[in-house]
């Protein structure tokens, strides 16, 4: 891991274009504000991260399952959730340039941070995205698409509960998409108006909420850590009342510590039992959970931990960048731990003869069932070093003069620049050893 991550944005930006990560969406046509491609690098990066989350939350655990949920649900959830009346930001126009920005983030009142002309009154903007189900664009026919994927668990919580053997305390983990028409988009994938989220809602007997709550806060921060996030960047912060959503009774910010200050990364909330209560109500069905052992029937509390995969591929790429002067040129390394890296190993031939691109092929096919490989035989080995750096790549193994007589080969540590050797059938072990976390 890096000692200290020394990214700007316009560094991080450039970077993910040049080499792959990520791209302006519909860049032919000008580009679509705030809306971005991964590119071939960045998917496997953000499958990376999703993987991670998924294997943590759910697949390591015996109390939590997953779901895939649609993004397109009844209308009657968002009634029921509260984001119809309330899931909005205060909005106001510039009357001179006719910019438009979040209220809460003006920070000269009444005036246009751009222009410095007027503003309008604020009014409440709702960030719900609607569309039309079926050829007839009429209010009935409304829906929206989700702004968060938490309601998808909440309304499938009984299907999931009566087709399995959890027992209170249990989990719902899901990955997906979600939507918000935000006024303000910044800071390249930070905000986004298409964005996808790595939700869990763990569903607790009330009274026993506070314990869980910060049990998941614990759990979040030593996952934070084992993805090899510098511990010093991540913070929590309270929410204070008047910043609490309006479905949560307590709640805390996972922060990370971006080029462009601290900024959110998660939210972990005490949901009560806000959302089934709704639920219940909107839709008449029994949500209530019997406790077979203590004969108890209640509404379960929910604790809920919220974080962006893009939020986090960001944080991730912020966190492993570093540029590092050496005496003869700079280098550009992305420290990421070998478990999210999109490549694991670059795998080269020291030259284009004697018979070593033929090795370098076969050491290639051999790993690339089971991880991504990258071949590459062009230029000198010192420059493609630096091309697999520049990516994250935490191993390059090179076939050599000794590779020819003794079936070893060099493997080069990113991070410390450092070589050993080992044989061509220890390879796989080792890498896929530093993959673990
Ligand atoms: N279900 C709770 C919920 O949605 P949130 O704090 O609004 O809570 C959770 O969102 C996480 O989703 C955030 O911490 C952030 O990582 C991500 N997120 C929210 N809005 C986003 C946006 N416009 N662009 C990218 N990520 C976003």
């Amino acid at each position: 891991m890096a000692t200290q991550s020394n990214a700007t944005m316009d560094k991080i930006i450039s970077l993910c274009r040049r080499r792959g990560f990520i791209f302006q969406s519909s860049e032919i046509y000008g580009g679509l504000n705030a809306c971005y491609d991964y590119g071939p690098l960045g998917v496997e990066l953000k499958r990376n991260i999703k993987d991670f989350w998924w294997n943590w939350m759910v697949g390591r655990r015996s109390d939590i399952v997953g779901l895939d949920a649609s993004i397109l649900m009844a209308p009657r959830v968002w009634e029921a959730s509260g984001h119809v009346a309330g899931f909005t930001d205060p909005l106001v126009d510039c009357k001179v340039c006719k910019h438009r920005f979040r209220a809460d983030m003006i920070v000269d009142p009444g005036k246009c941070p751009d222009c410095g002309g007027a503003l309008t009154d604020i009014r409440q903007f709702n960030l719900m995205f609607k569309t039309f189900m079926g050829p007839v664009e009429d209010s009935a026919s409304v829906v929206y698409l989700r702004p968060e994927t938490a309601q998808g668990i909440y309304v499938n919580y009984k299907n999931v509960l009566d087709s399995s053997r959890l027992k209170i305390p249990f989990g719902i983990g899901q990955i997906g998409k979600a939507f918000r028409n935000e006024i303000t988009t910044e800071n390249f994938i930070f905000r986004t108006r298409e964005f996808e989220q790595m939700e869990m809602q763990y569903f607790v007997q009330p009274g026993s909420d506070r314990e869980w709550f910060e049990y998941w806060k614990a759990d979040r921060q030593s996952y934070y850590q084992a993805l090899g996030i510098h511990p010093a960047k991540v913070r929590f912060h309270e929410h204070g009342k008047d910043e609490l959503a309006h479905y949560a009774a307590a709640a805390f910010d996972i922060q990370y510590e971006f080029p462009f200050g601290w900024k959110e990364l998660e939210g972990i909330h005490n949901r009560t039992d806000f959302d089934l209560k709704r639920h219940q109500e909107y839709s008449g069905k029994d949500m209530i959970y019997f406790d077979e052992v203590t004969r108890e029937r209640y509404l379960p509390y929910i604790i809920e931990a919220s974080a962006g995969a893009d939020r986090t591929l960001l944080c991730v790429l912020s966190d492993a960048f570093e540029e590092q002067e050496l005496e003869k040129d700079t280098r550009t390394v992305l420290h990421f731990h070998p478990a999210i890296a999109p490549i694991k190993v670059g795998i080269f031939p020291l030259v284009k003869k004697d018979g070593m691109p033929e090795v370098a092929r076969k050491i290639e096919a051999a790993l690339k069932p089971h991880f991504p490989v990258f071949y590459d035989e062009s230029g000198a080995v010192g420059r493609r070093y630096r091309r697999q750096d520049e990516i994250g790549t935490p191993f390059c193994v090179t076939v050599d003069t000794e590779t020819l007589q003794n079936d070893t080969v060099t493997i080069r540590d990113r991070d410390t620049m450092q070589q050993e050797r080992i044989g061509i059938d220890d390879l796989f072990q080792f890498v896929y050893g530093k993959m673990q976390v």
